[in-house]
């Protein structure tokens, strides 16, 4: 159901500001609730985070991504939407978490007032950001799985102390700089990662994020942009 703000003239007018919806899906009890469960578990059986740092960070990622490229701002909050809910599913068990997550989704974001139009791209984006069925169908989709696959960083792991045990954990301790640009006018999206070797060599890295990888090229072929990907300032791709 839509808010409505009354107005000073007395007029009940609906809210249709798609900066003022983001704002209050960021508030919304059940979206937090989730997130937080979501993370929770993931810890329980020994993930990096995936809690309210790395929703958020995702979600305006996607929408920077897309407002860099100059689309509609309707479509930038609807991807930061997207970006917001896309690992609640985690908290019903990872390995369906994409589709779980949609559906998820899906409740969050009529009781936000989101139209159903945009409610299915939002859904279709949660559930392709973890399976590439050989196609990226939209910009919303695209932004997320960039910027889903984007998120390396040191400060995801739970656990330094265990970081010689897990290859997932390892990688990410080790990216210790990371930082996505999209430069319009060159049309590219390029990730730099800094990766301190004496944690995990580069071939780990490509050992895990391969098919992201090539998941990112696809996704910014969507976007009429090449995917570049360089790490300690070499060019991996
Ligand atoms: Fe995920
Ligand atoms: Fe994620």
């Amino acid at each position: 159901m839509g808010r409505e703000t009354l107005q000073p003239s007395g007029l009940r007018q609906r809210k249709t500001n798609s900066g003022a919806r983001i704002s209050a899906l960021r508030r919304n009890q059940r979206a937090l609730t989730y997130i937080e469960s979501a993370d929770r578990y993931l810890e329980a059986i020994g993930y990096t985070e995936h809690g309210f740092r790395h929703c958020d960070i995702v979600s305006k990622t996607a929408y920077r991504i897309l407002k860099k490229l100059s689309y509609d701002e309707t479509i930038a909050t609807l991807a930061e939407a997207a970006g917001f809910l896309h690992d609640i599913g985690n908290m019903l068990g990872r390995r369906n978490h994409h589709r779980m997550g949609a559906f998820l989704a899906k409740e969050i974001l009529e009781e936000e007032g989101y139209d159903i139009a945009s409610v299915v791209t939002a859904m279709r984006a949660i559930v392709i950001h973890e399976e590439d069925e050989g196609v990226i169908p939209d910009e919303v989709c695209a932004a997320l799985v960039i910027a889903d696959k984007a998120d390396v960083h040191r400060s995801r792991v739970r656990n330094p102390n265990m970081v010689t045990e897990d290859i997932h954990d390892r990688v990410n301790y080790a990216a210790t700089e990371s930082e996505l640009s999209v430069r319009p006018e060159e049309r590219t999206i390029t990730l730099d990662l800094t990766i301190d070797t004496r944690i995990s060599q580069v071939i780990e890295y490509f050992e895990i994020f391969l098919a992201r990888m090539s998941a990112c090229r696809k996704a910014a072929k969507v976007l009429g942009c090449e995917f570049n990907l360089f790490i300690n300032t070499i060019r991996m791709a």
